[in-house]
């Protein structure tokens, strides 16, 4: 397990993601108010990027914007078709003004 310092606090604004790349991982990190949320950033329907799609804030999901498919920030669990299957979710850990994603 390793933590790895992704961004401060505020270079995120609520109700969006950024792609982060660390050894071969990628990880979407979405804000949710003032919640952080890591996921895998490759949505299970096909290879496509999950941070480029829409932060919803109300329901906590990600909407990937190839096909329209949401998951459920929490859980990784795809909540609307085409995806099936759920994504990676990644521990976050808010240290001041530290965020930091938990990499297995
Ligand atoms: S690639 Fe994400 S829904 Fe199809």
């Amino acid at each position: 397990m390793a933590e790895v310092l992704l961004c401060q606090r505020n270079d995120l604004e609520s109700g969006t993601a950024r792609r982060f790349d660390h050894e071969g991982t990628r990880i979407a990190l979405a804000r949710v108010g003032d919640q952080f949320f890591a996921i895998g950033d490759r949505c299970s329907h096909e290879d496509f990027s999950l941070s480029l799609g829409a932060v919803h804030v109300d329901t906590c999901e990600i909407e990937c914007e190839r096909h329209g498919a949401s998951f459920d920030l929490t859980s990784g669990a795809a909540v609307s078709f085409p995806a099936t299957v759920p994504v990676a979710t990644y521990e976050v850990i808010v240290d001041g003004d530290d965020v930091k994603v938990v990499l297995p």
